[in-house]
């Protein structure tokens, strides 16, 4: 996919050994279609049944303080199929739900396990697991990223379409983890992304400082509007996510009133190009943000981007574990 060397690949894969995934922030173009080329082999090996095992004997705990379907599943099976062991955590059931500090949690967890995912709300709780434990840790999930997600969806994206950079992806809805993601990944990987949200829900003005950096060398187009049929206009991509994201119910009644006029719906979709394909990291609020025709429409690729966690993930365990 990339005009990598096998050399430059080496030098990479050396690097990749031992590193955190919390953000896709600390990882370069590079680095990030390295894990994209990783991803797609696994995917092949694993389709031709090839046993492939570079985890024997080495465990991966999961703390989970939000539910989840796709990651944890994903990871367990993931973990599995490289010849490891997954361990499901919940934060009840951990001394973390009685006080016990997430940098000791990391410190002490180190001792056993070979890599830890964390699922939680604020993003300071992965960044304090990190600096505890001493083995890789990566983001399940935060309230400012989903960096597994987004990997996941450019492998998808690469997949279906053969090239990443120049193509528009439109992302319209709330300015939450998941845009904030997908912003960074199209920075670095030139991707042009159009982000339209209701005023008030824009992402994080930081997170559209560092994607602006990124965009000067990637030749990235980055662009925030209000106006959800200008983000969609001749897109190649239209994503969408729930108006009101986990930890954020409360506002759910809110939302919906705000958001009726960001709802991807066959009238919305008219705008993007005619091989447009839409996209969902699910679980989706059918009737909200998405309407039925549209998720379960031709264009539809959300259960290949579901299916792609597992083998991104693949490639994140393998390369940093
Ligand atoms: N997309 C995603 O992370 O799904 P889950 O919440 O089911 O893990
Ligand atoms: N933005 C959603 C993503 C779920 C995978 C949430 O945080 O709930």
């Amino acid at each position: 996919m990339t005009e990598t060397t096998a050399n430059d690949k080496q030098t990479i894969a050396q690097n990749l050994k031992g590193r955190d995934f919390l953000s896709l922030t600390d990882y370069s173009t590079e680095e990030i279609l390295y894990l994209i080329d990783l991803a797609i082999d696994l995917k092949h090996k694993q389709k031709n049944g090839e046993i492939y095992q570079p985890l024997k004997g080495k465990t991966l705990g999961m703390i989970f303080e939000k539910s989840s379907t796709r990651t944890r599943v994903s990871f367990e099976v993931g973990m599995y199929q490289l010849g490891g062991h997954a361990l499901f955590l919940s934060k009840d059931d951990l001394q973390l739900g009685r006080g016990e500090t997430i940098r000791d949690t990391g410190r002490t967890m180190s001792r056993y396990l070979d890599g830890i995912m964390l699922r939680t709300f604020a993003h300071r709780n992965v960044i304090e697991l990190a600096r505890g434990a001493t083995v890789p840790v990566i983001n399940g999930l935060t309230d400012m990223a989903h960096p597994c997600q987004a990997l996941a969806d450019y492998q998808t994206i690469y997949e279906k379409k053969g090239r990443l950079k120049g193509l528009k992806l439109a992302y319209i809805g709330d300015g939450n983890n998941m845009v904030q993601s997908l912003m960074v990944g199209a920075a670095k990987l030139g991707v042009h992304i159009a982000v339209a949200t209701p005023p008030g829900y824009e992402p994080k003005q930081e997170v559209l400082e560092s994607c602006k950096e990124y965009a000067e060398k990637s030749g990235a187009v980055i662009e925030l509007t209000h106006d959800p049929k200008e983000a969609a206009s001749q897109a190649d991509v239209i994503y969408t996510d729930v108006w009101a994201s986990m930890g954020f119910e409360d506002e759910h009644e809110e939302r919906l009133k705000v958001f009726q006029p960001y709802q991807v719906n066959l009238e919305l979709v008219q705008h993007a190009k005619d091989d447009f394909l839409f996209m969902h990291c699910l679980p989706a609020k059918r009737g909200e943000e998405v309407s039925d025709a549209v998720i379960d429409g031709e264009h539809s690729i959300v259960f290949d981007q579901a299916e792609n966690r597992l083998h991104a993930q693949k490639a994140i365990m393998a390369a940093i574990m």
